[in-house]
């Protein structure tokens, strides 16, 4: 592998592509309603629709189960229960395969995992059909008790199985404590939450014969279609899936859920395509959520404001039949120096559905406390909170060792500040009003951690130069399409106009799909080779071509030439692109493009850094906290394309003010149910809730990283921003609240305990 991955980046300069603001390439079919998600396609022959039915309990077993109603309701062509529904692949323990693409079998027994497990799913000749006779479905059950409570003995250590990350313990975190001029030793908690992506989990189950295709919602396709084969015992090469758009994913459109595995079995069982659309509440409890969780941070820091210790250990939910563990650990062990530290992640197993990734997990739960809690050491200190992270940035990565590949921290700290008007921050904390509004400014660092997944991609240029390019890759909403079609059109020095992307099928060539900040430098440097592949071919046929203006040139002139506005330019001579392409290949020209991890360097260490900024109002008789303004400043790499960079980051911000404010899901402690299993009572920050919210991005060169030096912008708007809130409401009010989100009883509350 290389140390530093050296590659010529074309049409950096002049008419590049790349860096420009294009609009998405998408939205005139999103608007018009033409770029069709997985519910919408049709398929061939008469359509049959889904519902599942859910279990009432959280634990327990199926007593008896009497269909006999729902199956003479109008419609009904199929009700599938553990009775009748076909044997599959046993969930099993994880071994090596990621836990995305693990077989997910439905119905297979009397045993009932969580609350809204599918029982039955029933099948008729419309939606509504369907729905009204899953209601006749009666259900008894040998009820158990449930385990549900995260926080009853959070303590207890029950580790992991599956490869989790394992514990790091550097120096003596308890003797830096004990030695430090100041401590911070502070348990904070975070509640459990939903993606809530716009577009609810759906499949349409389609066979032709042997071959099953499911057009769904999801994010990652190739794990997807590993679940599915494996879950239905099917070779990969029998199961096509199709995503072409997805209406948001979040991390909750990673995992295989019930809606593609029940519609394929009853697909398969009826003869005819079945379609499943989970409503908004089933979503809740039949796909994944944010763990809960309790996290203990200890800070040692000498009288300058110099960490010397750095503690962080999270207790979290997972589902007891898996080993699922968001990493709410990495940021600590990569964001700030200290000699001693000591980082961990405890499983606490749950009668609760699986938990899973979601925007940036672990990374954003983590640093919503460990942004706190050095808010808490600088109050200690007396220190401005942000030359207290500036005092300990680091150069290299504290645990590994490691160079980063780039780190701007600092000038994303001061850029911010002198936006924001940092200086202007109200020194003591409940001592600024405005009516009846008490004003705060809080700040946190970010940094989310940049990673590759293999990526390949196969484009074709026609003879008109028109490129058509394939991966088997998502957009969620992202704004990958276009992106890909800038990367495309900058290396081939075409207008986007003459570049097609299409992505979201299996039958391309595979690529990362959308998750872990990974795709727009995953696929875009595989696409981005495959294009270099054409110019190569290109660049050759010239040279040999005694009719072309490029006859003879050399290696190294070829290696340096330059693709813009339908030229080819090497040399100083130059020569149009369709005439050689008339020429030399009347058929066109293919091209092939891979990356792999291991092409990019592994003697440093990627992240991506920022910070952020805010300021809250709290209304002094009621508590009431409303975000009056935000600010974010990244230093990601480079950014591909600034428009659809800050929506993602602006995208970041709002769930920072969600996760520090509004978003949480309750949980009944009697029967395992989400309570609050709708966008009325589960709270996702609206317009109102975000009056001023802004991001920018500095400027960085990180040529170590990859070819195109892009890194993941998805997932860093999130890290740190919750807590930049949540430090702003302890300015505005005085008072420190350790529990999630942050409501206006709990300000009261902790005024009540002031005496106020
Ligand atoms: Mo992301 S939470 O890995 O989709």
């Amino acid at each position: 592998m290389n140390a530093r991955l050296r590659e010529v980046t074309p049409g950096l300069a002049g008419d590049a592509q790349i860096g420009r603001a294009l609009d998405r390439v998408d939205g005139p079919l999103k608007v018009a309603g033409r770029a069709p998600y997985a519910y919408e396609f049709a398929g061939s022959g008469e359509t049959a629709y889904g519902y599942v039915v859910g279990a009432t309990v959280a634990r327990g077993r199926i007593r008896r189960i009497d269909t006999s109603a729902a199956e003479r309701a109008p419609g009904v062509v199929l009700v599938l229960t553990h009775e009748n529904a076909p044997e599959l692949a046993p969930f099993g323990p994880r071994v090596a395969k990621s836990r995305l693409s693990r077989p997910r079998p439905y119905l297979q027994g009397t045993q009932v995992r969580h609350w809204g497990d599918p029982v039955a799913f029933v099948v008729a000749e419309s939606f509504e059909q369907a729905r009204a006779a899953a209601f006749l479905v009666r259900v008894e059950y040998e009820v158990e008790k449930a385990d549900l409570d995260t926080r009853v003995e959070p303590h207890r250590d029950e580790g992991f199985e599956g490869g989790g990350l394992p514990d790091s313990e550097i120096g003596d975190l308890d003797a830096a404590c004990a030695a430090a001029a100041h401590v911070v030793d502070v348990t904070y908690t975070t509640p459990y939450q939903h993606h809530n992506a716009m577009e609810p989990h759906a499949t349409l189950a389609a066979w032709d014969g042997e071959r099953l295709t499911l057009h769904v919602a999801h994010q990652m396709l190739a794990e997807g279609r590993t679940s599915v084969a494996d879950t239905l015992r099917m070779s990969k090469e029998q199961v096509r899936i199709v995503a072409r758009y997805i209406g948001g994913g979040f991390g909750g459109k990673l995992t295989t859920e019930c809606d593609a595995i029940l519609s394929a079995v009853a697909a398969r069982r009826l003869g005819r395509p079945v379609k499943t659309a989970l409503s908004r509440q089933q979503t809740f409890h039949n796909c994944t959520h944010r763990n809960e969780s309790v996290q203990r941070l200890r800070l040692a820091a000498d009288a300058d404001g110099r960490l010397t210790g750095i503690g962080h250990t999270s207790w979290q939910q997972t589902a007891w039949f898996d080993d699922h563990i968001e990493p709410t650990v990495t940021c600590t062990r990569a964001l700030y120096a200290a000699a001693n530290r000591s980082t961990r992640l405890r499983l606490v197993r749950l009668d609760l559905p699986m938990s899973d990734s979601m925007r940036a997990p672990g990374e954003a739960i983590g640093m919503l406390t460990l942004e706190c809690a050095m808010d808490e050491l600088a109050e200690k200190l007396g220190m401005d909170p942000l030359e207290l992270r500036r005092r300990n940035d680091t150069d290299v990565h504290p645990e590994k060792g490691k160079p980063f590949s780039s780190r701007h921290l600092v000038e994303c700290l001061d850029e911010g500040a002198r936006r924001f008007g940092w200086d202007q921050r109200p020194r003591t904390p409940a001592s600024r009003r405005e009516g009846r509004s008490l004003i705060g400014y809080g700040m946190a660092s970010a940094i989310r951690p940049n990673m590759l997944m293999a990526s390949s991609a196969s484009v074709h240029l026609d003879a008109g130069g028109r490129l058509v390019a394939r991966q088997a890759m998502t957009d969620i909403g992202t704004g990958t399409y276009t992106i890909l079609t800038q990367i495309a059109a900058d290396a081939l020095g075409l207008d986007p106009a003459a570049v097609r992307i299409e992505m979201g099928d299996t039958d391309f060539p595979k690529a990362s799909g959308s998750g872990g900040s990974v795709g727009a430098a995953s696929a875009g440097n595989a696409l981005h080779r495959a294009c270099l592949d054409v110019r190569r071919q290109l660049l050759d046929l010239a040279a040999g071509d005694a009719h072309s203006a490029l006859f003879g040139v050399d290696a190294g002139a070829r290696s340096s030439a330059r693709f813009a506005g339908g030229w080819i330019e090497a040399a100083g001579r130059r020569e149009e692109l369709v005439r050689l392409l008339a020429r030399q290949a009347a058929a066109g020209v293919d091209g092939q493009g891979r990356i792999e991890p291991g092409d990019v360097s592994q003697d440093y260490d990627q992240q991506t850094f920022g910070a952020h900024f805010a300021e809250v109002a709290v209304d002094a008789d009621t508590g009431e906290i409303r975000l009056r303004r935000m600010l974010g400043v990244f230093a990601a790499g480079r950014i591909l394309n600034p428009k659809t960079a800050r929506s993602q980051a602006l995208g970041g911000l709002v769930w920072g003010i969600g996760s520090a404010l509004t978003e949480e899901t309750f949980v009944d402690a009697r029967s395992g149910a989400y309570v609050n299993r709708d966008l009325a009572e589960y709270h996702i920050p609206v317009h109102a809730d975000a009056p001023e919210v802004e991001a920018i991005f500095l400027e960085e060169h990180d040529d170590i990283v990859n070819a195109l030096g892009a890194k993941g912008i998805g997932e860093l708007g999130i890290c740190g921003a919750g807590a930049a809130v949540a430090n702003a409401v302890y300015n505005a009010s005085g008072v420190r609240i350790r529990e999630f989100p942050l409501t206006l009883d709990k300000v009261l509350a902790g005024w009540a305990a002031q005496g106020r």
